[in-house]
């Protein structure tokens, strides 16, 4: 079936419903509940830009002026602030429920990018993380669980690392990314905000976390959200030493 161009209706219909909704907006929280709609006051929604220097910017990734961007010397990763337009939706999830959010005036997005595999320089379409209100959200439940030792894998933007650094109850923090380019490039301008003694291991979580002993794991190295139970389960099956594990995008902890 074809869809045909709106009625005037169905046109005002819409309206009414974006009016609605940012006349609805609340401040931001990030220890707020999810709700499959959320409006947020823009203004209350501030992100840990660690590229200052970047002028933020709503032109597609590949079309970004060196002005707003930040790229790892081997072109694998660009950095930039994504200037996110009030009103505009974006998609949330949690657990089985997705939903989605706007904010009522525009909001800074750190992003990161990643190129396509094997073509450096090549930006895929899609941010490989940025600090929506879904990453927190989701993220945010992990996070919760860090004490003692713990260890994070996956770098990504560092914030479950800085949110997880900022938790009284851990005492040190271990951190396992794959990626050596992303560690020299990136980390660099993240450090300054882990107040925790951090261990750096780099290579692959698969194999380095069996290997490790922890109070809590907090696993976030998997492509999508939802439907990571079985790896996890699996990564904690192989890890003895792991006391609690924690997988981004799964519905369950694995003890
Ligand atoms: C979505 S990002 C993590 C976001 C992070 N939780 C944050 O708060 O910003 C996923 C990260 O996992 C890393 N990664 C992917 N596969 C991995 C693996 N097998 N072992 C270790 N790190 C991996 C990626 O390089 C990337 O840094």
């Amino acid at each position: 079936m074809v869809a045909g161009p709106l009625s005037d209706a169905q046109k005002h219909q819409l309206f009414a419903e974006f009016q609605r909704r940012l006349r609805s907006c609340v401040p931001w929280s990030p220890a707020m509940p999810y709700k499959t709609e959320l409006n947020i006051i823009g203004d209350s929604y501030h992100t840990l830009n660690v590229f200052p220097e970047l002028a933020p910017s709503d032109a597609p990734v590949a079309e970004l002026n060196p002005a707003e961007r930040a790229d790892s010397p081997g072109k694998q990763f660009r950095y930039c602030i994504r200037l996110h337009r009030a009103g505009r939706q974006l998609m949330t999830w949690y657990g089985d429920k997705t939903g989605s959010v706007i904010f009522d005036s525009d909001v800074l997005i750190p992003a990161i990018y990643q190129c396509r595999d094997g073509e450096p320089g090549v930006w895929n379409e899609h941010p490989w993380m940025s600090i929506t209100p879904a990453e927190i959200l989701t993220l945010r439940e992990g996070s919760r669980l860090a004490k003692g030792r713990v260890v994070i894998a996956g770098l990504g933007l560092g914030h479950q690392l800085i949110e997880v650094s900022k938790r009284l109850s851990v005492k040190e923090i271990v951190l396992v990314e794959l990626s050596q380019e992303l560690v020299d490039f990136y980390l660099p301008r993240v450090r300054p905000h882990i107040k925790k003694r951090l261990t750096v291991l780099v290579g692959d979580a698969y194999q380095i976390v069996p290997t490790l002993s922890a109070d809590v794991a907090l696993i976030d190295i998997f492509p999508n959200y939802g439907g990571n139970e079985a790896a996890t389960q699996e990564l904690a099956r192989r890890s003895p030493k792991i006391k609690k594990m924690w997988g981004w995008g799964t519905a369950a902890l694995y003890l």
